[in-house]
């Protein structure tokens, strides 16, 4: 922001049993206003079909953690496209650093992947991010750019325009996460924007980019007010439904 529209997401991670996700739900089904935000939420893939039922006809989207880049076949444990989008999910994040990190994704798996969801109409949120040794040593924003760059390889520049992008610094997020101070933010959204305006082969076109890491209700606002920043994607402070609508109404 400033500008709009400004998207403000959720990731729930391994947290939702059916009862607590239906009624999550149903609370932001209710929202009437949500004042020109683009919501979006993404459960675990047991209540996904049910979150997605109960937010239908809401501007709520809903989106899965994670999937696998094959259509079907023998990939035990895993998730393709096709089963997202029947299960009404209708974006997909990918690359998230605790996926990275614990359940060996690459850069290039990212890659696969944002190939398989633009082809089954599923709008990648691609998740990039420096760790805290990455951004000590100076190269945090060649490791941004290589994420982004390698996220992207073989798109066509009108594909780079349907992908949306979250910077999230690793050490910003989670339980041992501090937030990230808004001038870094900013400074590293603007090395991440002239890689994706390359991308795209014209600056304006490119994706949506948003911050996760420690969002919370005080620090929204000044992520949000933030010139190179269209969203932002946040986890424990919204893992209640009014902890969601509160930090949208603060965006
Ligand atoms: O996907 C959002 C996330 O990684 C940030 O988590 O709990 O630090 O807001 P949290």
């Amino acid at each position: 922001a400033p500008g709009w529209p400004f998207w403000v997401g959720t990731s729930w991670k391994m947290n939702g049993l059916p009862d607590d996700a239906r009624s999550y739900a149903e609370r932001i089904a209710a929202v009437d206003d949500w004042h020109g935000v683009l919501p979006f939420v993404m459960p675990p893939f047991t209540v996904l079909a049910d979150v997605a039922r109960l937010l239908r006809d809401s501007p709520v989207q809903v989106g899965g953690q994670n999937m696998h880049w094959d259509e079907c076949g023998s990939w035990t444990g895993e998730i393709s496209a096709p089963m997202l989008r029947q299960c009404g999910a209708t974006m997909v994040e990918l690359g998230h650093s605790e996926r990275r990190r614990h359940f060996g994704e690459t850069d290039q798996t990212v890659n696969l992947k944002v190939h398989a969801a633009l082809r089954h109409g599923l709008t990648p949120l691609v998740c990039i991010g420096e760790t805290q040794a990455e951004r000590d040593g100076g190269v945090a924003d060649l490791i941004l750019a290589r994420q982004v760059r390698l996220a992207l390889h073989g798109l066509t520049a009108a594909h780079v325009g349907r992908v949306m992008f979250a910077y999230e610094p690793v050490w910003a997020i989670g339980e041992a996460g501090r937030p990230a101070p808004p001038e870094l933010v900013a400074q590293a959204a603007a090395g991440i924007r002239q890689e994706l305006d390359r991308a795209a082969g014209a600056p304006g076109v490119s994706p949506p980019l948003l911050y996760g890491g420690s969002v919370n209700l005080e620090n929204a606002a000044p992520y949000a007010a933030l010139a190179g920043i269209d969203g932002l994607f946040v986890g424990r402070a919204a893992w209640t439904a009014e902890g969601y609508a509160a930090l949208a109404r603060a965006a």
